[in-house]
């Protein structure tokens, strides 16, 4: 058994993240560095030569380029000594696809776990958006899957600096991040049901309550062009609450959605790092730490 010490390795542009949790774990990081060529191809470097357990941490947010930087620098960690190679993708995409609605939709949920299960001995993320599956082992076949949830962190966030907060999920899929986070904050939580009819284009139907006078906080996994949060903070003003804030795992805000939220009546928008953004508070290497301990 080795008694080296393993080796966390990242790209620049999720350092932060990295230096937290390489600080949690008291373990050396390591850049990959990466060259971009003029026809839009990828030149990696890793370490020459590297542990035996190596832990890769990659969120998939902008997922197309990264799953294909990871499907090179996997199988070239394994040349360069890696034996055992675990995957931290804080934030996991594809995962909302996880149904064909239409013959011949691919279902894209279990092809890229396929995928990532090929490359890696382990896979760990955080909230992963599990629906019609139970847990993120079914996804990756034949490999560890863990998966650990920041809702708890946001729950306790929220109890810190709003008052009596109601939480609020915004549709069927939130409730397990909205009963967690309330949970362990001690406080009371509903439940929306939403109706997607395109990207852009949802429609919500608030639980009964009285939201009169109450400070509501959205709670979800995903904020992706924010439209979900924020046609539910209209309603949730228009039946009289006194504020609503917004607190998310992955704050993938797209295009003009923290305009969308702001122009909706959004007082704070809250998230946890998993995905670099002006709206962390919350992190998450705390919980990716203790999973890779
Ligand atoms: C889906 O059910 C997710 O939990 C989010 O509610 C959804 O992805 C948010 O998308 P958007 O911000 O584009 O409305």
């Amino acid at each position: 058994m080795s008694t080296t010490a393993p080796w966390l390795l990242a790209f620049d542009d999720e350092r932060h993240l990295a230096e937290a949790l390489a600080r949690e774990l008291a373990w050396p990081l390591h850049c990959i560095e990466r060259h971009s060529f003029p026809d839009g191809e990828t030149k990696l470097t890793l370490p020459a030569a590297l542990p035996e357990r190596v832990v890769v941490l990659r969120g998939l947010q902008q997922p197309n380029a990264k799953l294909a930087e990871l499907l090179l620098a996997a199988p070239a960690a394994r040349e360069l000594g890696a034996r055992e190679l675990t995957l931290v993708a804080p934030y996991l995409a594809y995962m909302r696809q996880d149904i064909a609605f239409h013959p011949g939709e691919v279902v894209s949920q279990r092809h890229l776990g396929a995928l990532l299960a090929q490359a890696f001995d382990a896979v760990v993320t955080v909230d992963p958006h599990l629906h019609r599956v139970r847990s993120l082992d079914e996804v990756l076949p034949g490999r560890r899957g863990t998966a650990v949830s920041a809702a708890p962190l946001l729950g306790a966030w929220v109890a810190r600096h709003v008052a009596r907060a109601l939480l609020v999920g915004p549709d069927a899929e939130s409730a397990q991040w909205v009963e967690q986070a309330a949970r362990a904050a001690g406080l009371g939580w509903a439940l929306a049901r939403k109706q997607r009819h395109g990207d852009r284009d949802v429609s919500i139907a608030l639980p009964d309550a009285d939201y009169r006078n109450r400070g509501v906080v959205l709670i979800d996994d995903v904020a992706s062009t924010g439209r979900t949060l924020a046609v539910a903070t209209t309603q949730l003003l228009e039946r009289g609450a006194a504020s609503v804030d917004v607190a998310v795992t992955h704050a993938l805000f797209v295009g003009d959605a923290l305009a969308q939220l702001r122009a909706a009546g959004v007082r704070h928008v809250w998230s946890t790092d998993s995905v670099p953004h002006e709206t962390n508070v919350v992190s998450v290497a705390p919980l990716l730490a203790a999973a890779l301990r």
